[in-house]
């Protein structure tokens, strides 16, 4: 199957540090359609020389690991070409439609990894070109849009351009295989579902905990933060694929169906709620490990006096018959304690204790997204000392790591999505209707942020952020799985 790869934002950090090592991997592991082209476009005047020059330099800040031999660069270099091209101006476009003409190819693929504020001009400039051919998929990088009307510009935009099943809006969490396994782990197996309500569950901790800061990204980031960063789409598609409905099969509609019906059923946030039920944190100096970092106020790019959140802590609720009155925690937040992902499903103690050491106890399922990828099981046994009779239940843990089950050599989220894209699966991607639900969600919030003088907590860097985070969770007789 032949394709040819229109990369916008062809010298953008996004390209160096995520496309480029996983196009790699894919043409090292073989997977990678024969008969491809790639086409990095950008503003500067570049060569192709030039240009695969410039990826090969990059790729000396890749790991170790996934980084290619002189050897294997030079036989992936081949595939790469380079347009340059002011996005605003529609020769430009004339003249990728003549290069993408030189030859047939079965699909083309147009991958938008440029500020958001350009989507609409390149689609429309593309249709005016000629470009918006039925082979022709089209992939739309986050953040798409600032808020929920900027969200419908560009889909309605890229929307009259492409049909639906022509456009690609990647979230890379859903391409993360232990994101994978989640699906698996609930519509593949049947152990979980009949416990897999209200009746049995207590409440459910989303935590996506990054040690890094905003590195270089502070400009990007200023006018972000961490609501539109993480939680309008990372956490809260990781939120649909828990509390999701098995779908009737695996088809990219009948997912995304289930997914849609999850935001639609997220509890409005009522005026006290958006006080009391959303946390939001900035990071202050402190330590990573061991090494001392700066304020977020003091990064590159950053205002002194921002008051951009880099945590967001939050109590959600699920209005349907499966979840009503089980809290959601999430939790997401830069320089926190360790680099750390994982949902974690408490369920409700026993319904009678016949052990006092049991009370307070219950299962508990975990599921580590990064940096493990596993499952963990938490259960009570008779511990060690039965000499005694004594009926001292002990928490144990039945453990499953996948990357020793499976091999560290797993397809990486962006490597599994760029290939998904040229072999026409979306199932993996999120359809114009769940974007928009979740940015409805979380706009309350933004604008009572406009509104609040007071600002975002600190917190120490290094941390699991603001106190008031605990504080939150506690005021339902719960505590974050770090606690307790
Ligand atoms: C991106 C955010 O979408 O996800 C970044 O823009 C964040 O700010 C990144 O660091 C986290 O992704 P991962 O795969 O490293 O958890």
């Amino acid at each position: 199957m032949s394709f040819d790869l229109v990369l916008f934002g062809g010298t953008g950090d996004l390209c160096w540090r995520k496309l480029m090592p996983a196009l790699f991997q894919a043409f090292k592991h073989g997977t990678l359609p024969d008969g491809a082209r790639i086409i990095g476009v950008g503003r500067d005047d570049l060569s192709d020389e030039r240009y695969r020059a410039q990826i090969q330099a990059r790729f000396s800040e890749v790991d170790l690991a996934k980084r290619p031999s002189p050897q294997e660069f030079e036989r992936f270099s081949a595939l790469l070409e380079f347009v340059s091209m002011d996005l605003s101006r529609p020769e430009h476009y004339a003249y990728l439609q003549g290069k993408l003409a030189q030859r047939q190819v079965d699909t083309v693929v147009m991958y938008l990894a440029t500020a958001p504020t350009l989507f609409a001009t390149i689609a429309e400039q593309l249709a005016a070109a000629g470009l918006n051919t039925p082979q022709t998929r089209v992939v739309l990088e986050k953040p798409l849009g600032h808020d929920l009307a900027s969200n419908r510009a560009i889909n309605s935009t890229v929307g009259q351009v492409f049909t639906e099943h022509q456009i690609y809006r990647i979230d890379h969490y859903l391409g993360k295989p232990s994101v994978q396994n989640l699906f698996a782990l609930r519509f593949g197996n049947a152990l979980f579902e009949p416990l897999w309500r209200r009746e049995h569950i207590a409440n459910i901790q989303i935590t996506i905990a990054e040690e890094l800061g905003v590195e270089k990204r502070g400009g990007f980031y200023e006018t972000t933060g961490a609501l539109r960063d993480m939680v309008q789409n990372h956490a809260l598609q990781l939120l649909c694929a828990i509390a999701m409905e098995p779908p009737v099969n695996a088809h990219a509609d009948a997912i995304r169906d289930e997914k849609l019906k999850v935001l639609r059923s997220l509890k409005p946030w009522a005026a006290a709620a958006l006080t009391q039920d959303v946390i939001r944190g900035q990071y202050g100096a402190g330590n990573i490990t061991g090494t001392p970092v700066l304020a977020y106020r003091e990064e590159l790019g950053v205002s002194p006096t921002s008051n951009t959140e880099t945590f967001v802590a939050l109590r959600a609720e699920i209005s349907n018959w499966r979840w009503a009155g089980v809290p959601f925690y999430i939790r997401t937040g830069k320089r926190l304690a360790g680099r750390d992902a994982r949902i974690v499903v408490n369920f409700r103690p026993t319904p009678h204790a016949i052990f006092n050491s049991q009370i307070g106890l219950a299962n508990r399922l975990v599921i580590n997204l990064q940096p493990k990828d596993g499952l963990e099981l938490h259960l009570l046994a008779q511990g060690q000392d039965n000499r005694k009779n004594s009926h001292t239940l002990s928490p144990v843990q039945l453990d499953l790591d996948f990357d020793k089950r499976f091999g560290m050599e797993r397809v990486g989220a962006y490597e599994r999505l760029l290939l998904d894209v040229i072999e026409g699966r979306l199932n993996l991607f999120v359809r114009s209707d769940e974007q928009e639900e979740a940015w409805r969600w979380v706009e309350p919030i933004l604008t009572h942020w406009q509104a609040d003088t007071q600002g975002p907590r600190l917190y120490a860097a290094g941390t699991w952020g603001p106190s008031a985070t605990s504080a939150m969770i506690a005021r339902d007789g719960f505590c974050w799985s770090e606690e307790c």
